[in-house]
């Protein structure tokens, strides 16, 4: 089994370079099938296992993969099976992609309900809602989900919640629909707005992603195309805080300034100095003159929920106290114990988290509940004294690309042990 083993202590110095977003790639990928003739080149996908857990999948159902490094291309021309069944479709939730990706070219699909991390109840039914909306017959059942349609016909949708999924599903599905389809309260994530300019590249008619009403024109066909995925802004987000939390001085590269306002904002009110050039971010930090703040986790452009796991443990160790309001997901303070194992003081009461800062944590053996919850672990072992053993790492390599060579390079004492 193999675990991250971090002697902590060590500031951060030096360049990081930040990698294709996760959240995009694996909406993009999906979406890439739906071309029936041409090869989509895809650029700038992260080496992580969720997109290794997709190329499976999509591989499974009849699509061809060729890498070249970070480099897809993915060529869907044969005709593609429309049931997707296997165990990895069960493990990622980006799963549900392909749901909306084969409505729109075959007007049919039945997947496997897809898992993903353990943060709370994720249910489906503002796609179920646009789906039908657009003409489809949905299903449920033995733990899949089906939809069928003669036909898709554009039409107006009005979604209950802000949802990632949601919105860039019901896109997919009305990308290849007749006539006109009019999203409103829509998720404006920057992922979202990435896989819209990637299926316009495609020749789809989509205007207005980034805003909370997307107008989508159904077109006939789509073609292949030449693409390169956002930075993930998540990555950013967490290289950012570390450095915040371990002091020291680290230019965040390749990375889009404007998507991190609501991180740099909160980084700047605890203390740390963030300077913004073109294409990076420079953070300086001195730990001991983080003070508290508060944070409540909204959609774009407010503070990501993703962030939330991360910034708890800048916030433990920043005199005063700190409250967190986690408003996406109701389990996502699962990491708080791991912290609490390392001294960290915290109070949770259902979605608020109370955090009174220490001066110092300490090592100890933690696990990764989840994603994100590993790259908090990740985080307290670097700052802690001594030594942090961190368990059940596949969940990290979800979604960071090699996370500890990126910390290491940065001064880190960081390494992976067999045993
Ligand atoms: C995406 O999940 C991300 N995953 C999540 O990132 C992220 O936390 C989340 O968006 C919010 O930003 C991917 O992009 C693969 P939602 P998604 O639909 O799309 C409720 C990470 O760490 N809801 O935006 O599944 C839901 O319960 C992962 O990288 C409904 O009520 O999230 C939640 O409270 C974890 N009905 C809220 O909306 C629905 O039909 C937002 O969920 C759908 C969602």
């Amino acid at each position: 089994m193999e675990k991250l083993i971090i002697n902590g202590g060590a500031k951060l110095h030096g360049e990081v370079d930040i990698s294709g977003a996760k959240n995009a790639a694996v909406a993009i990928l999906p979406a890439a099938i739906m071309v029936g003739e041409g090869t989509s080149i895809i650029e700038n996908i992260p080496d992580i296992d969720d997109v290794h857990c997709l190329e499976r999948i999509i591989e499974a159902i009849g699509g061809k993969i060729e890498k070249n490094g970070t480099t897809y291309s993915v060529d869907c021309t044969a005709e593609l099976k429309v049931i997707a069944d296997t165990e990895d479709v069960r493990k990622m939730r980006a799963s549900y992609y392909l749901v909306g990706a084969l409505l729109g070219r075959y007007k049919s699909a039945k997947v496997e309900l897809p898992g993903g991390c353990a943060i709370g109840v994720r249910p489906m039914d503002q796609h179920i809602k646009g789906f039908e909306a657009l003409g489809a017959k949905v299903t449920m059942d033995h733990g899949s989900i089906s939809v069928n349609a003669e036909k898709l016909i554009g039409a107006n949708i009005f979604f209950d919640v802000v949802s990632v999924g949601a919105t860039i599903n019901v896109m997919l599905a009305a990308t290849l629909a007749e006539g006109q389809t009019v999203l409103e309260n829509v998720a404006r994530e920057p992922h979202v707005v990435d896989v819209a300019n990637f299926l316009n590249t495609m020749g789809a008619d989509i205007k207005g992603a980034g805003t909370d009403v997307i107008r989508i024109n159904g077109v006939e066909k789509l073609h292949g195309c030449t693409y390169s995925v956002i930075p993930d802004q998540i990555e950013a987000g967490t290289y950012m805080i570390a450095t915040a939390a371990c002091g020291g001085r680290v230019t965040i590269k390749n990375i889009i300034p404007k998507h991190m306002e609501s991180i740099s904002a909160k980084l700047e009110e605890m203390g740390v100095l963030v300077e913004e050039l073109d294409d990076s971010l420079i953070i300086t930090s001195d730990p001991e003159k983080l003070i508290a703040c508060n944070i409540k986790t909204s959609p774009y452009p407010g503070f990501p929920t993703d962030v939330q796991q991360p910034m708890s443990v800048l916030m433990s160790i920043a005199k005063g106290r700190s409250i967190i309001n986690e408003s996406i997901w109701e389990s996502r303070f699962k990491h708080m114990d791991e912290l609490k194992k390392m001294g960290a003081s915290v109070l949770v009461e259902g979605r608020t988290a109370i955090i009174e800062g220490v001066s110092k944590l300490s090592g100890a053996n933690v696990r990764a509940t989840d994603l994100r919850a590993g790259a908090a672990m990740v985080i307290a072992g670097l700052i802690a004294d001594g030594k942090t053993e961190i368990s059940d790492i596949e969940h990290i390599y979800r979604g960071y690309p090699d996370i500890e060579k990126k910390f290491k390079a940065l001064g880190a004492d960081i390494y992976v042990e067999n045993n």
